[in-house]
């Protein structure tokens, strides 16, 4: 418990992290890197580059200092972060690196407000957040150590299958090497994945989701080509890599999945953002129950439209499964031309009752969840994930 003078101080602090903005973070980053360079290999240099993860992290210290004397308001957006970390494999011995060059930080750029009291009250609160932390990461651990198939950091996992979903996105299917069970995943949930290109400085981890309903026996993902030049260190090296490559893998994790209540399910996606709907998708039409299943999704053209064929057959085989697509480029096989309207099949959707599963690039998945919101869908039972640091839509 903190005390009342260690949550004022620290509330009113809360300007001073404003005004300072994400220069912040970026000391930060470079003090712990240049003091911990190891840790190089943990974090995912190209996003520090582009300043994404400085914004995650001045976001959600800027939130928990506010929020200091009421944390139940954070416990989603930490359960996102702890889910984040455990993809990575952060380990309790961690938490005081990062608190110490928090801590150093904030005494190098501010020295005149950080006095002692103030520094006092800032290292009580970070070893509360930390021990939060700590304690919901080790139970994801002890889950995922301890369940049929589990296991605990890396395992060696060999690309048994490699096939091209269309121009950008090629699956990947990963077997153990030590040929035993693979723990169940929730639909919706990813995998952190451990390789060091070659030619790359650091190892690598990136997430992605599993594109697969669970089967106990293996993973399959689903990888997008980065065309940005200079990017894509792990995506392309993926691609680069032969059926009967080692990759390691961390268990999977993630706070994205379907929720099991037997409420019609909307799935709704762009480009690359099928993945998780397909694992979803695969799991809800081999349940019990009757519940109809509706997938949108929005793709660039006929070239980039993955799994066209996948789900055309389960809607061939499944009456309560409809499916719409939208190709922005228009087409001989369009069924609709430009960016998705909800609206335009608002008829046939669960509006008042169902559960909506969005995932693409975040400027599409604004633009859906405001449409979803103008045909009165409870905010709710909107369900996102952001392939990168998680930002708010
Ligand atoms: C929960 C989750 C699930 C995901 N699931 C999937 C999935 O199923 N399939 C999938 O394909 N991806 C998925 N991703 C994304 C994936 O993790 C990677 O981010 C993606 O493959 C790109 O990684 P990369 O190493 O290839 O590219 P990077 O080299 O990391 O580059 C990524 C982007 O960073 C930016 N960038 C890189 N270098 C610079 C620079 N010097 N300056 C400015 N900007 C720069 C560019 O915008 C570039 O496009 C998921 C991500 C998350 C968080
Ligand atoms: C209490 C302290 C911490 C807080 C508040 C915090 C917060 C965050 C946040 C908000 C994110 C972004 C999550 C997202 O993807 O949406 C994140 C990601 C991450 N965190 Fe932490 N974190 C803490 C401690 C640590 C520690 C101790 C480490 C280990 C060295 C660590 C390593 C990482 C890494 C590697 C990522 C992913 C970054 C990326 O891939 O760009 N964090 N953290």
């Amino acid at each position: 418990m903190l005390s009342d003078k260690t949550i004022a101080i620290v509330k009113s602090t809360v300007p001073l992290l404003a005004e300072a903005g994400t220069v912040v973070t970026e000391h930060f980053y470079n003090r712990m890197f240049s003091h911990n360079p190891e840790l190089q290999d943990i974090f995912n240099m190209a996003n520090q580059r582009s300043g994404r993860q400085q914004f995650a992290l001045f976001n959600a210290l800027a939130a928990y200092a506010q929020n200091i004397d009421n944390l139940a308001v954070l416990k989603e957006a930490l359960a996102r972060i702890n889910h984040k970390h455990a993809s990575m494999h952060i380990l309790p011995e961690h938490y005081p690196i990062v608190g110490g060059h928090l801590i150093g930080t904030l005494k190098e750029l501010i020295p005149a407000q950080f006095t002692p009291e103030v520094e006092y009250a800032w290292r009580e609160a970070y070893a509360l957040l930390a021990d939060i932390c700590i304690t919901e990461e080790a139970a994801l651990y002890a889950h995922s150590k301890n369940n049929h198939g589990g296991w605990s950091g890396t395992r060696q996992f060999i690309i048994a299958k490699k096939q091209a979903e269309s121009e950008l996105v090629t699956s990947f299917t990963l077997v153990p090497v030590d040929g035993k069970a693979v723990i169940t995943h929730k639909p919706g949930q990813y995998l952190g994945i451990k390789v060091k290109p070659t030619d790359a400085q650091y190892s690598e981890i990136r997430q992605y989701s599993i594109s697969q309903q669970s089967n106990g026996e293996n993973y399959r993902i689903s990888v997008k080509k980065e065309l940005v030049p200079a990017a894509g260190i792990v995506s392309n090296y993926l691609h680069s890599l032969d059926e009967g490559s080692v990759v390691e893998l961390y268990p999977p994790a993630g706070d994205f999945f379907l929720r099991a209540n037997n409420k019609p399910v909307v799935l709704i996606s762009a480009g690359v953002g099928q993945t998780p709907m397909l694992a979803m998708l695969q799991t809800l039409l081999s349940d019990t129950t009757n519940q109809t299943v509706t997938y949108l999704h929005a793709c660039e053209n006929t070239q980039q439209h993955s799994f066209s064929q996948f789900l055309v057959e389960q809607a061939a085989a499944h009456t309560r499964l409809n499916h719409y697509t939208w190709f922005n480029q228009g087409g001989e096989e369009a069924e609709f031309t430009g960016l998705m309207n909800v609206s335009a099949v608002a008829k046939q959707l669960p509006l008042g009752e169902g559960d909506f599963y969005i995932c693409g690039p975040t400027g599409f998945m604004a633009a859906i969840k405001q449409q979803l919101l103008a045909l009165d869908v409870d905010a709710a039972r909107i369900h996102y994930e952001v392939f990168g640091p998680h930002q708010d839509i």
